[in-house]
């Protein structure tokens, strides 16, 4: 265990054993420092940590105290672990949100996309241009499924550069990992199966679901831990699951990424009971700490794990390339995609594969990470400025969204409302869940970075939560 993860463990015993109260105020930085000896580094990661846990939270221009107790809900009934659901009904709910929050003139707090800025534009410009220019008569005829083979080839080597054997025979490039996330269910379901799906999920997961007739098996994510592996077992056990849909990696949307030894059970897990792991990975490059987290996939040695990436969120949204290392479902994938969307956009494919022959895209990434840190960074502290001291704002590193806690009582779907009457938009929780556990929750982006029309966007959701509390 690291240094600063003792001195959270002493802190958080001591909060335990009530040394400190809810909302005393603990030691500063540098009384700590004194007390217990260690270095300003390490006990500023302790307190951070402890207040991504939910344990302590931070005053601004005040100090660190120790969070207010957790008021009993009204309905503290306890809930179902895993909650069926047999007839996803949710498409609507998004589609209305997502309308809503469309406006160029409307804070896009709720919105999925990364600020393109931050992408290399100009380079993959003169990219589509010289592949136009060169493109053979053959060229859309070459790329069509499982999609160029240039571009398997680059991805194949990223997958080697984190030791893991991939071979661009079992990629299949797709229209964004949203293609690869549909086929790979396609191809392993039936309508009428059971799939298990995280709560709270991206909703792209549940939309999935809706289409094609599946029945779902809620498994609930804690903000800090992520997906309950108990839980998971007892779904395992009680359903004949046929695949699982989940996110191992700065999970959308709680920003939560799973420790490798998670990862390992979890595969382990499904593979015991014949079920097939659909890994959603497309906040992948947008890691934090000393090197990139491996995907569940690294654990799977037998073929039940489809791994879907994209370059939608870390180099360009526009251009719709995803992609899926589908092992032995490659074929049956191709197969569906020939009868859907036929193929990916041959240009496309080939500036994608120009560009990263390039090997500018890792000094891009370095760049990217470093800026999106800041910008949630900072969101963060606007947050917490502007926000009820009641409201708890959870914080990973890694990725761009925040997850955000209202006091009880309050519905984030009426804040939703009252926020875009304010040309403010957030992606409320019931967007991520069907078993109607989210309504106090919402989910903001922060990569499209923190100035003076955001700060007021705060100050705003702030007034009105306020109002809401009344
Ligand atoms: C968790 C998650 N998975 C998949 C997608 C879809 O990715 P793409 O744009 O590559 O289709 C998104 C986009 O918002 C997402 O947030």
């Amino acid at each position: 265990m690291k240094k600063y993860q003792q001195l959270a463990g002493q802190i958080s015993e001591q909060i335990a054993l009530g040394v400190w109260q809810p909302n005393d105020r603990l030691p500063s930085l540098r009384e700590q420092v004194t007390i217990s000896g260690m270095s300003l580094m390490t006990v500023s990661h302790a307190y951070q940590l402890l207040e991504s846990q939910g344990r302590i939270v931070a005053r601004p221009q005040s100090g660190y105290y120790v969070a207010p107790p957790v008021a009993p809900r009204a309905d503290a009934a306890p809930r179902p672990q895993v909650t069926p659901d047999e007839n996803v009904d949710i498409n609507t709910t998004i589609f209305e949100v997502m309308q809503a929050s469309r406006e160029s003139t409307v804070l896009p707090f709720a919105s999925a996309f990364p600020d393109p800025r931050l992408f290399p534009l100009a380079q993959l410009t003169r990219s589509l241009a010289q592949v136009s220019k060169n493109a053979g008569p053959l060229s859309t005829i070459e790329n069509l499924p499982p999609g160029s083979a240039a571009l398997r080839h680059a991805i194949a080597r990223r997958y080697a550069l984190q030791g893991m054997n991939i071979s661009p025979e079992e990629i299949v490039i797709t229209a964004g990992a949203l293609e690869a996330l549909n086929l790979s269910l396609e191809a392993i379901t039936a309508p009428g199966d059971w799939v298990i799906v995280e709560n709270p999920c991206f909703y792209g997961a549940l939309q999935a679901l809706e289409r094609l007739r599946l029945k779902a098996l809620s498994v609930p994510s804690d903000v800090n831990e992520g997906i309950d592996l108990d839980a998971l077992a007892d779904a395992l056990r009680t359903y004949p699951v046929k695949a699982c849909w989940l996110m191992t990696t700065c999970q959308n949307p709680l920003g939560v990424t799973l420790p490798p030894e998670k990862k390992a059970r979890l595969v382990a897990l499904l593979c015991e009971h014949g079920a097939v792991l659909i890994e959603d990975d497309v906040y992948s490059e947008l890691w934090a700490g000393r090197e990139k987290p491996l995907p569940a996939k690294a654990w799977d040695r037998d073929d039940a794990v489809l791994h879907c990436g994209s370059f939608s969120k870390c180099l360009v949204p526009g251009f719709r390339i995803g992609w899926v290392a589908a092992g032995k479902y490659a074929r049956r994938i191709q197969h569906l995609q020939l009868m859907s969307t036929l193929s990916t956009s041959s240009p496309m494919q080939l500036a994608l594969a120009d560009y990263l022959e390039t090997r500018r895209y890792d000094v891009h990434l370095r760049r990217l990470r470093r800026q999106l840190a800041e910008r949630k960074q900072l969101a963060r502290q606007g947050l917490l400025r502007h926000l009820p001291q009641e409201v708890t704002v959870h914080f990973h590193e890694g990725g761009y969204f925040l997850w955000v806690a209202l006091p009880p009582g309050i519905d984030a779907g009426e804040l939703c409302v009252r926020a875009l009457a304010h040309s403010i938009s957030i992606a409320p929780g019931k967007m991520f869940s069907i078993a109607n556990s989210g309504a106090s929750f919402f989910r903001l982006n922060t990569a499209w970075g923190w100035g003076e029309r955001e700060e007021r966007g705060a100050e705003t959701l702030g007034q009105l939560i306020r109002q809401m509390m009344k």
